[in-house]
């Protein structure tokens, strides 16, 4: 048997390049690096290359085995350059930037953190969130876009912050949060953030106004005596400023700490907003689904307001957030860096080239997803999930630096559905729009303000 000749970069099929710009052009015509990806992975097959800028090679791949095979090796947890630009305003050193022993052993101590009294105390301050919310969603003085927000900033503010958020000080931290969250300038895609603009400079200075505020309620804490917050149903903030390592000290210095809480913020709000509101478009388009998790949530809840144990009762309901996540994956596109030449699919890959993860391609690859564009809750229902290959699908990345939220997004996720539900439906004025468009860290949907609120 004559083996196949290794083939280099170059001959990995991808769309002719401008010298300098690379495919940027392209990326920004198509509407973002998300879309574009999808797009070419729909010509030119699972493996693709692309470049970013002059100097930035990059590949993309839609076969579960290759990320199976990268998966494996050592040299899958580190994330290029651009992605840390992209996420810089976390603090220098935040998770999304550490590799290594340093990621493993962070990340050891996070995930713990938004285990099941996390997910508790998440639908407990999600019940009372939402009865505050409701009657104004009912009476039109805000939307459903608003009022996903509002969910989720303040359920995810109390499980930070917990009694400080609803304070003054704490109250200012939502604020600034999303403020710096809506204003941020640095786009996916660039290798660099754009210094040359003015606003990028405002920007920063509302960044460290942000770590300001959020360093004055750390220092409040600390006066009254971080040990209080060991309680393991006790808020984030208070969980990672008593972590302690095997010796005993603690784990977090004050800026460590800082920078956490704003990472499980960012990943408690932006998302899993947008995914509620994804859910939402597609029942809307499909009122027979909502219908039928509407009589699902009337049998199982009987009128009561969802809890942590009951949320796990609801089958259908859970496939259709699936399926959600699964057609419009709101993190629809991570990065690794390849940290040595690397052989895949029969091509050389050469270090320090940039692999994207390509959640949403993945997901619409018709060789794993017949129909990928048609909305199907029971591709999910039962033993079918069984049949798909491991990284078919992946709505919260994979391997070492994978998310860490995924169980506690669907918490969130699930009480807010129940809980908007049991009350309400969702339609479209006329036809669907189901488009999404980058925005704040998150694939959302575009349209979504138009959708109409009833009550039941
Ligand atoms: C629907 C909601 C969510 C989605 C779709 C999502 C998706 C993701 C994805 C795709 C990644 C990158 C994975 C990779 O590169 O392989 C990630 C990372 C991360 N997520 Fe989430 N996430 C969600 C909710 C959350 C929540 C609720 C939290 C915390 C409360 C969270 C915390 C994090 C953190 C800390 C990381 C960085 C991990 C690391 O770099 O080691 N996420 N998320």
């Amino acid at each position: 048997m004559t083996e196949e000749p290794i083939k280099n970069y170059n001959n990995i099929p991808g769309d002719p390049s401008h010298f300098v710009r690379g495919n940027l052009p392209k990326i920004k015509k198509a509407g973002g690096l998300h879309a574009y990806l999808d797009d070419l992975h729909a010509r030119r097959g699972n493996l693709v290359r692309l470049r970013l800028g002059p100097f930035v090679k990059a590949v993309s791949s839609t076969s579960p085995a290759v990320i199976s095979q990268l998966n494996k090796s050592a040299n899958f947890d580190k994330r290029p350059p651009l992605i840390r630009a992209s996420r810089s305003w976390l603090g220098e050193g935040n998770i999304a930037e550490l590799s290594g022993r340093e990621s493993r052993l962070t990340r050891a101590q996070l995930t713990p953190m938004l285990g099941k009294d996390s997910q508790r105390l998440a639908c407990n301050v999600g019940v009372t969130v939402l009865e505050r919310i409701l009657p104004r969603l009912i009476d039109k003085s805000i939307n459903l876009v608003e009022a996903c927000r509002e969910l989720a900033l303040s359920t995810m503010g109390e499980c930070c912050f917990g009694a400080d958020f609803r304070s003054g000080l704490g109250a200012d931290i939502g604020q600034h949060f999303m403020h710096v969250l809506r204003t941020n300038p640095i786009k996916p895609g660039p290798p660099f953030p754009p210094f040359w603009q003015p606003k990028y400079w405002h920007w920063r200075k509302d960044v460290r106004t942000l770590h300001k505020k959020v360093d004055e309620l750390i220092q409040k804490r600390k006066l009254t005596g971080a040990e209080k917050y060991t309680d393991p149903s006790g808020d984030l903030l208070g969980l990672l400023l008593s972590a302690r390592d095997e010796n005993g000290e603690l784990f977090f210095s004050e800026s460590e700490a800082r920078m956490a809480v704003l990472a499980f913020y960012f990943g408690g709000v932006e998302a899993t907003s947008s995914s509620i509101l994804w859910c939402a478009a597609y029942l809307g388009a499909q009122p027979d689904l909502m219908k039928k998790i509407q009589s699902e949530l009337d049998t199982v809840l009987q009128g009561r307001a969802p809890t942590y144990d009951t949320l796990w009762q609801l089958p259908f309901m859970h496939s259709v957030i699936i399926e959600t996540l699964r057609i419009s994956a709101p993190s629809p596109v991570n990065m690794r860096l390849i940290q040595e030449d690397v052989l895949i699919d029969g091509y050389r890959v050469p270090k320090g080239t940039v692999f994207f993860l390509s959640i949403i391609a993945m997901h619409h690859n018709p060789e794993l997803w017949p129909e990928p564009f048609v909305f199907k809750p029971e591709r999910f229902i039962n033993s079918d999930a069984e049949k798909y290959p491991r990284h078919a699908f992946m709505p919260f990345g994979v391997g070492a630096k994978g998310c860490i939220g995924g169980r506690f997004a669907i918490t969130e996720i699930s009480l807010a559905l129940a809980g908007l539900l049991q009350r309400c439906s969702f339609s479209w004025p006329d036809t669907p729009e189901l488009h999404g468009e980058f925005h704040s860290g998150a694939l959302v949907p575009k349209s979504a303000h138009k959708l109409i609120v009833t009550t039941r």
